[in-house]
């Protein structure tokens, strides 16, 4: 297995281009089982995760093409078009290594009148369970069965008739895939307590650019008037904050300066509200945002939350940061229970952190040390990655299959702002 190894202490200088966004890229992509006329999806990351979506959509009778795309290029450009759907399964060996593969469900039930999804199963950070996805579906008149580790989800007549769900707590996928699913109802569908995520904004966007009608976008209650069909559409992924808010913690921690080149402020407040608060300097670009530091950080105080609060997927990235810092931060994680995964692995190279329950204290030490260091979660990875660049010494980044799920060419993009970093292939 290939393994990154940093030899930490470099001060990171220059322009990062920011990929598309993977969570966009992955509720976009199943927006193509919805016509039979083709979605052209520009600035998609070269990702693992991208090219795994798009064997399922191949398997569900979607073809795909890539054009305009040389090794050389950021982002390429995918055709997905479902003239005619072969399959309505999406099975447990795709979606278990997946779990986003669980987004073909609403589209497949809004198009075909039934579908039937592998059950994904706990994950690394935690149990994430779909009751909310399922519960939204049957609102909106779907008849849904357990068995055998399967949904099998139908809508009498063909199509879901429409209606009201109030979302308990608010859910990125659970929105997704009811929005995906309403959009070609019979008649009108409500979300009360929707997600807000940009990536949701990007979501109804595109469908809106296919034809669908969507009233409260980029709010908490979204109106959906079902369209009898939906058509073809060009549409362009947004920019990951994800990404972009990992790189800026690597400039923080190696007291470094870059512009994150294609970053949108107005979709990562929190962030960069959290990055001003260690000390850092952030400012809009013409082409993207700056992010620069002097000395090392000051303690933060963070809890996670649904956007527009601070993101979950920020939560290890802004920890690592903090292990340096001038004195104790405080993290609280309330999105999801197992999301601490990082910090055994941060302890080999010597930080000090304490955590107990959804809390973690993290108390700055002086220096950290690189060591061999293993990951468990695609976060988790890049939160080593950012301690590594600032570690005296060697870190070794084992699995790094976790980062080639989300950060497109991390290697390249560090080395090319001045890091010491290279990608050992197991050969
Ligand atoms: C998405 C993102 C993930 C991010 C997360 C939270 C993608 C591919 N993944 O994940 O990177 O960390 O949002 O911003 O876009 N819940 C239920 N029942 C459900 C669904 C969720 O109880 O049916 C709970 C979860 O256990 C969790 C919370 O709701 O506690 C939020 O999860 P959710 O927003 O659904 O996360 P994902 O969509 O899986």
């Amino acid at each position: 297995m290939d393994q990154i190894v940093i030899r930490g202490g470099q001060r990171l200088k220059g322009r990062i281009p920011i990929s598309g966004a993977k969570n966009a890229a992955l509720t976009l992509l199943p927006c193509a089982l919805l016509t039979d006329e083709p979605l052209t999806l520009r600035n998609l990351p070269r990702l693992a995760d991208v090219d795994g979506f798009g064997h399922l959509l191949n398997q569900l009778g979607c073809s795909t093409t890539i054009e305009g795309s040389r090794p050389e290029d950021f982002g390429r450009v995918m055709t997905a078009r479902a003239t005619t759907l072969t399959s309505t399964v999406a099975p447990y060996d795709i979606v278990r290594k997946m779990r986003a593969s669980i987004l073909v469900l609403g589209p497949l039930l809004a198009r075909a009148g039934e579908a039937t999804v592998s059950l994904p199963g706990g994950c690394a950070i935690g149990n994430r369970p779909i009751d909310l996805h399922l519960k939204a579906l049957e609102a909106f008149g779907a008849e849904i069965e357990l068995a055998s580790g399967y949904v099998k989800a139908s809508a009498p007549g063909g199509r879901l008739a429409g209606g009201k769900f109030t979302f308990p707590v608010v859910s990125v996928g659970a929105t997704e895939n009811a929005v995906m699913a309403a959009v070609l109802a019979k008649g009108m569908c409500v979300l009360e307590n929707a997600a807000r995520e940009p990536e949701i904004v990007d979501l109804c966007n595109c469908l809106v650019a296919m034809g669908a009608q969507i009233d409260g976008i980029g709010t908490e209650t979204l109106t959906i008037e079902g369209v009898d069909r939906l058509h073809g559409a060009t549409y362009r992924v947004m920019a990951d904050r994800i990404e972009a808010g990992s790189y800026a913690c690597a400039a923080v921690i190696t007291e470094g300066d870059v512009e994150l080149v294609g970053a949108k402020a107005s979709e990562m407040e929190a962030t960069l509200s959290a990055l001003r608060q260690a000390g850092a300097t952030v400012e809009d670009t013409r082409t993207g945002i700056r992010v620069a530091m002097s000395g090392r950080a000051e303690p933060v105080t963070l809890s996670t939350a649904p956007y527009p609060g601070f993101a979950t997927d920020m939560q290890a990235q802004f920890m690592a940061m903090a292990t340096l810092g001038t004195g104790a931060s405080l993290f609280t994680e309330t999105i999801f229970e197992n999301r601490y995964m990082h910090v055994p692995e941060l302890a080999r190279m010597g930080c000090d952190i304490d955590v107990r329950g959804r809390s973690a204290v993290v108390r700055g030490v002086d220096h950290l040390v690189g060591a061999p260091v293993m990951a468990t979660d695609l976060r988790a990875s890049m939160s080593l990655i950012i301690a590594g660049l600032a570690a005296k010494g060697e870190t070794q980044v084992n699995r790094v299959y976790h980062l080639d799920r989300g950060y497109e060419r991390l290697e390249e993009k560090l080395q090319a702002v001045g890091a010491d970093i290279e990608r050992i292939s197991a050969g």
